[in-house]
């Protein structure tokens, strides 16, 4: 791994070359000006705006880049294979805030910050609670509580503040915001259910903390290990839709919980964050290794999708899968009676024999192994129930969210240009 020695960057880059400074003003002119509607030629509708902006380059990032053809994840200058398993959560929000790994002396600091903003409001805990007893969803739970959050608003920061000023403002408040996240999802679990919420403990990490107020035990080293590598293995994972949507809003000006409260809302979506609890329904369906093949075979037969394979962008391997198959064998050998042992023994006969005839089925098509195969198998190796693997999801990604957040605050306001196809006035 490379060393951690890199100064901290500046904040955020746009390139100029794929900036359209003038589009505002010429949305502007075109709706102020009917007569110009009737003269000009319509644009015809752009086929790649059609299909979820594929292709289209919307950022520059130093935060995350995600190679599909190479079946490789960067996140910031370190391959995933060499943060997953080896540095805790907070070291990679560090890593993805200020462009380096933390120091010993900086990791404590920022632990002992983070322990220090843990417990949520009033007004956070009344909606939050609120919500839970109401038998919301777990995932729309945490957007009611993120939205209540105390940001800095939206208002243009004072002119006399300088970067520096500024950058501390930012990690002020992002620590504020992500410190509570775990602690707003174990909650409303567990309010949901009608029990109390475990004190917050300040000897535990991020991960730690969040299994603790999460299950009302001590958490194990080895459980910690395997929720820390979930954790810095699905932070970021370049332009997806939930950190587009907290970049979108970021770049108005508004402030960190506005952002992540979009995300949330992007993530809550199907297409988006919910795969891993069908994975855990196939598995059990499936229930014994035997029943793999026949299983799977007819479900492709019905012309039905295997779940926890294929990706839109990976074509070759998703190496978060491979990180998270590790996770959950050294899960496995720490705790060898424990679900995950009897899970992943599955699990790994499902995989192999999924592959097998996927080959068969697509031979033209590489359908392989995705995140949310062995997500579903180290949540669930954890305790965690299938409706939390979402909110969970959200936990690891607020890394992402926030970084992102703050490198389009510090660009142009986001604001593309749509084709019309609708009638016009003289139609
Ligand atoms: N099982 C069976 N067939 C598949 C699978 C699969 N898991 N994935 C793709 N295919 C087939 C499709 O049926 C389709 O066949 P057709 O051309 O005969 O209709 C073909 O491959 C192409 O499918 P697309 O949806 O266009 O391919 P894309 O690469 O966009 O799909 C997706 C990506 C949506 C993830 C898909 O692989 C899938 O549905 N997988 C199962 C669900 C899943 O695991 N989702 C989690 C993804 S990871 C994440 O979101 C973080």
């Amino acid at each position: 791994m490379r060393p951690s020695s890199r100064p901290y960057p500046p904040v955020g880059s746009t390139n100029p070359a794929t900036s359209p400074r003038s589009s505002d003003a010429q949305a502007t002119r075109a709706s102020s000006a009917r007569a110009v509607v009737h003269r000009s030629a319509q644009p015809k509708p752009d086929p790649a705006a059609a299909q979820g902006l594929d292709g289209v380059v919307a950022a520059h990032t130093r935060l995350s880049s995600v190679d599909g053809e190479a079946g490789r994840l960067i996140i910031a200058g370190y391959a995933i294979e060499d943060l997953a398993g080896t540095v805790s959560w907070e070291a990679l929000l560090h890593l993805l805030w200020f462009d380096a790994l933390p120091s010993k002396e900086q990791l404590r600091d920022m632990r002992s910050e983070f322990a220090a903003r843990r417990s949520i409001d009033r007004v956070t805990s009344a909606a939050l609670h609120a919500a839970a007893v109401a038998d919301r969803r777990p995932i729309d739970c945490l957007r009611i509580a993120i939205a209540t959050m105390n940001g800095r608003g939206g208002d243009p920061p004072p002119a006399s503040m300088i970067a520096q000023d500024k950058d501390a403002e930012g990690w002020n408040e992002a620590i504020g915001v992500l410190a509570r996240i775990p602690v707003c999802v174990a909650s409303a679990a567990r309010w949901a259910k009608g029990s109390d919420v475990p004190e917050t403990r300040t000897d535990l990490g991020h991960a730690g903390n969040l299994l603790w107020q999460l299950h009302g035990v001590d958490p194990s080293a080895a459980a910690i290990h395997a929720l820390d590598s979930y954790l810095v293995t699905t932070a970021d994972h370049g332009l997806n839709a939930s950190t587009f949507t907290a970049r979108v809003i970021a770049a108005t000006g508004a402030d960190l919980p506005s952002a992540l409260t979009g995300a949330v809302g992007a993530l809550s979506g199907w297409r988006h964050g919910g795969a891993p609890g069908p994975v855990l329904a196939m598995l059990a369906a499936i229930e014994r290794p035997e029943r793999a093949e026949e299983w799977l075979r007819a479900r492709l037969a019905a012309r039905e999708r295997l779940m926890g394979f294929g990706h839109r962008v990976y074509r070759v391997r998703d190496p978060r899968a491979d990180v998270l198959r590790a996770a959950v064998e050294r899960l496995r050998d720490a705790t060898p009676d424990g679900p995950a042992a009897e899970r992943l023994r599955l699990a790994t006969a499902v995989e192999e024999t999924a592959l097998r005839v996927l080959a068969e089925h697509r031979p033209e098509r590489p359908i392989r192994t995705n995140v949310e195969f062995y997500t579903a198998v180290l949540l669930d190796g954890l305790g965690i129930p299938p409706a939390l693997f979402t909110p969970i999801f959200a936990v690891a990604r607020s890394a992402g969210w926030a970084a992102h957040a703050r490198e389009a605050a510090a660009g142009r306001l986001i604001r593309p240009r749509s084709a019309y196809v609708g009638r016009q006035p003289d139609d």
